[in-house]
């Protein structure tokens, strides 16, 4: 994870990287570096474990006026956060000044090897590894200039990285790669900006190069960017993409939040997610990644789901949705486990990787694993040209826009509308569904941006009530049967990531097989039960859980009476079908989490210890 900005132009390299890396907290805030390269100086250097706030406190000395620079904000992995671990890290002779985003698996092999040359090391990190195998290789190779000595060191690197470099006697050069994290180089008018993505440098230009797998670019005034191979040095001719990003669309918009922002957005991204693709005056569902492959998909032996965390539980509904209206069998799997536990997959198989970032290292290395097992794959992401989408076989973005919130709201919704989407027009075009079963069930979906607004303008001030309530709670139940035994699970994730309070999501009908042990009056039990899904068996849960004093917040539909009478605080959504609920439920599940967070005085957008990216396993 961690994040990246870099600057070579005529404006000052400080503001620009200061504002860069606060976009970029999202990826890794436990520290935050800077390294301004001045005119006829050496490098100014200020980094601090922290947030980037506290680099601005410790960047008082810098010369602000630098017009070549980058930072760094981090999320660790070797070595705690402290201010000697943080990045930059600068080689033994002073000269040469590196930011990294990745992990460099072999570092002790070579840190060993350059303790035995006199290296010595400040920091637990493997990137001050890195930045001194490139000194060596400069040292040892005098004929060698310094991007052959980066491409050089970077060829005895294993592991995922993406980097910019910066060299003292090379001023103006930033030289940067990519191997396994992502990068993104701003082409602006006499001025480059290097970023891990577009959003620090969207207020300057719309034009970007997305550097690839395995490339490196050295970039200056002089020469501008010019892209080789790491492996062969072989040279490379980039595409030059337009970004869509807008300024507004990373900002707050007048929310306290990124994530209640988020939260209030999704009657917009779930209609971007629908808008072009649900035709229900035509009666279809238009698809270009299904439609180019729709006898591939419909004829799969099996569809196998693959992703992590809040993706993961998009895909169980995923599951849910395909097997009941394609007829197709699904597997879901923790992308972690599935690339380690050697899985039987053939050509027959089809395997859908859904990632918000497009990143997650996880994922990438199935997905890898299952194209070279010849598994047809198919990519569901929510950012555009993430490495995700681009080595899959085909896909559907989610259009959501750009999620700060380190936890994931509007992506989970947009993901479930996709995947809706997809098992309708899986269903519809093998014959499992109906036309008039289809029709009922598209003109519901389309209904859905309407009624998630409903249940926000209806709930919203009701679930900060509640949740005042529960501040001081230790641990919590969630419920849920069908289609929201997976919003359950996602509704404990959510208030366990933003709060710290420890939270479990089961199948209602599972808490008798253990959980009841821990039902008292102290625990509180958020339970979903709309009308349609299963609704008796929820309200004999419901009388279990009263006999034993549990507290119960239900999510149930407008008007229920049976469930609500017993419940000690009620939220009610508009119906719709069991296989849009968890669209719906999502909602309130995640006001309730985020109001007990901020009662809490947590900090919502960025959580401890976690990052918005996963790009490291
Ligand atoms: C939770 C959350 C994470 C992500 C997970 C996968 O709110 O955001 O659990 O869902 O790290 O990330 P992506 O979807 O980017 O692959």
């Amino acid at each position: 994870m961690c994040g990246i900005v870099g600057y070579t132009g005529f404006q000052d390299a400080y503001n620009i990287v200061i504002n860069g890396l606060r976009r970029l907290e999202y990826r890794g805030y436990d520290s935050a570096g800077i390294v301004l390269d001045t005119p006829g100086g050496s490098f100014q250097v200020a980094k601090t474990k922290g947030k980037v706030d506290d680099l601005v406190q410790v960047s008082t000395e810098l010369d602000k006026t630098a017009h070549v620079g980058m930072g760094h904000t981090r999320w660790a992995t070797h070595g705690v956060p402290s201010d000697r671990n943080s990045h930059p890290h600068i080689s033994n002779s002073g000269k040469i000044a590196l930011v990294h985003n990745g992990i460099i698996e072999n570092y002790d092999t070579i840190k060993t090897m350059l303790l035995e040359k006199g290296y010595s090391f400040q920091s637990e990190t493997d990137t001050e590894v890195l930045v001194n195998l490139i000194e060596y290789f400069m040292e040892i190779n005098r004929d060698f200039d310094f991007p052959t000595a980066v491409r050089f060191a970077l060829n005895e690197v294993y592991g995922a990285y993406a980097i910019t470099v910066m060299h003292d006697d090379y001023p103006g050069l930033l030289v940067v790669a990519r191997l396994g994290s992502p990068l993104a180089i701003g082409l602006g008018t006499k001025e480059y900006f290097i970023a891990s993505d577009a959003s620090p440098f969207v207020e300057f230009t719309k034009e970007a190069i997305y550097l690839e797998e395995g490339h490196m670019a050295t970039i200056s005034l002089e020469k501008g960017v010019e892209i080789r191979t790491i492996v062969d040095n072989s040279v490379i001719i980039p595409e030059v993409q337009q970004l869509k990003l807008s300024l507004e669309q990373i900002e707050k918009g007048g929310y306290e939040h990124f994530m209640l922002k988020e939260i209030f957005e999704q009657p917009k991204s779930i209609l971007d997610t629908m808008r072009g693709r649900l035709l229900v005056e035509e009666g279809i569902i238009k698809m270009a990644g299904i439609w180019d492959h729709q006898e591939r998909l419909t004829n799969a032996s099996r569809i196998i789901i693959i992703a992590c965390g809040t993706s993961w539980h998009a895909g169980l509904i995923g599951e849910y949705l395909i097997e009941e209206f394609a007829r197709i069998p699904v597997e879901v799997e923790y992308a972690s486990e599935f690339r380690y536990r050697n899985p039987i997959l053939s050509e027959k198989d089809v395997v859908i990787a859904i990632s918000q970032s497009g990143e997650t290292a996880d994922t990438m290395a199935a997905l890898k694993l299952a194209k070279e097992r010849g598994a047809f794959i198919y990519g569901i992401c929510n950012v555009v040209d993430s490495s995700i989408a681009r080595i899959t076989d085909a896909g559907s973005y989610t259009h959501a826009g750009p999620e700060i919130g380190v936890a994931s709201t509007k992506a989970f919704t947009a993901q479930l509308t996709i995947l809706s989407l997809i098992a309708l027009k899986l269903g519809k075009h093998n014959g499992h569904l109906s036309n008039q079963e289809f029709m009922k069930l598209i003109t519901e979906l389309d209904q859905l941006p309407n009624k998630v607004q409903e249940v926000l303008d209806s709930t919203n001030e009701h679930v900060k009530e509640i949740a005042k309530n529960y501040i001081d709670a230790t641990n919590f139940l969630y419920l849920g049967r069908g289609y929201n035994y997976p919003s359950a699970l996602e509704g404990a994730l959510k208030l366990k990531e933003i709060s710290y309070i420890h939270a479990e999501g089961y199948p209602a009908a599972e808490m008798k097989h253990g959980p009841i042990a821990l039902i008292d009056e102290n625990m509180p039990i958020v339970i979903i039960a709309p009308k349609r899904g299963h609704y008796d068996k929820i309200v004999s849960n419901v009388q279990e859980i009263k006999a034993r004093k549990g507290q119960v917040i239900a999510v149930v539909n407008d008007g229920d009476e049976q469930v609500a009478s017993m419940a000690d605080h009620v939220i009610e959504i508009p119906d719709t079908s069991e296989c849009f609920s968890p669209i719906i439920a999502a909602v309130p599940l995640q006001l309730l989490s985020y109001y007990i967070a901020v009662y809490r005085g947590a900090n919502v957008d960025q959580p401890r210890n976690l990052a918005k990216s996963v790009t490291v396993e």
